[in-house]
């Protein structure tokens, strides 16, 4: 196990989950993949974060994402679990859960944090793009729930900035105005890609109206 850094490729692995045995790559194909780990079956706030994501499945999927989820215990009690999300969160879990009860796919993730939790997964996320690459990563404590409008945001970031020479602003959210990549100086290449124009805050800041709107 070594750490995952951003760029690097998402590790291919084999594992049981509550969708059948999953060959990682091969599950992805050409989607988008949010992976994202929990402490434990049976627990409060991970049960809150299932029920969210499958809440927001149509968001996921407008974006051609797919999400899958990860934790310690067994095909079984996932399965199980799943019945009092969908009881309690009101809403149908339609992605795998993977049941990491050998650990392999956690410690290749370098999921566990001995130091935080002796023996189970830490809140990981790994945003994965179409092309196996890892291109976002954040770690919250267990006792800390995730912010699922806050992972729609960064993917639609990602995917804006992949097609337009843009980043995004501290905040930004989908339609706010973007800000252009300094390394762009050509004046035509400004006119063809922002006819909508720019504003100059200084020459290293410039904002622009999101191209894709
Ligand atoms: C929870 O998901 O509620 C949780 C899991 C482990 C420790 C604390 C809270």
């Amino acid at each position: 196990m070594s750490t995952l850094r951003l760029g690097d490729t998402a590790p291919d692995f084999t594992q049981d989950s509550t969708e059948g045995t999953i060959q990682f790559h091969e599950w992805a194909g050409s989607s988008w993949v949010v992976l994202f780990s929990h402490p434990a079956d049976f627990t409060p706030v991970c049960t809150t974060e299932l029920g969210k994501t499958a809440a927001l499945s149509g968001e996921f999927a407008k974006r051609g994402v797919k999400t899958i989820a990860i934790s310690v215990d067994p095909v079984d009690q996932h399965k199980k679990w799943i019945g009092d999300i969908n009881d309690t969160q009101n809403t149908t879990v339609n992605f795998p859960i993977i049941a990491d009860a050998d650990r392999s796919v956690a410690t290749l993730y370098d999921m566990i944090h001995p130091n935080a939790l002796a023996t189970q997964t830490v809140r990981s996320v790994f945003i994965i793009d179409p092309k196996k690459v890892i291109r976002t990563t954040f770690t919250y404590p267990a006792s800390t729930g995730r912010n699922f409008d806050e992972i729609l945001r960064v993917i639609d970031s990602l995917q804006l900035t992949d097609s337009h020479k843009v980043a995004t602003p501290a905040n930004w959210k989908d339609g706010d105005d973007v800000v252009i990549v300094p390394s762009l100086q050509d004046p035509a290449e400004l006119a063809q890609r922002f006819p909508k124009g720019f504003n100059a805050v200084r020459p290293y800041l410039r904002m622009t109206p999101q191209p894709n709107k």
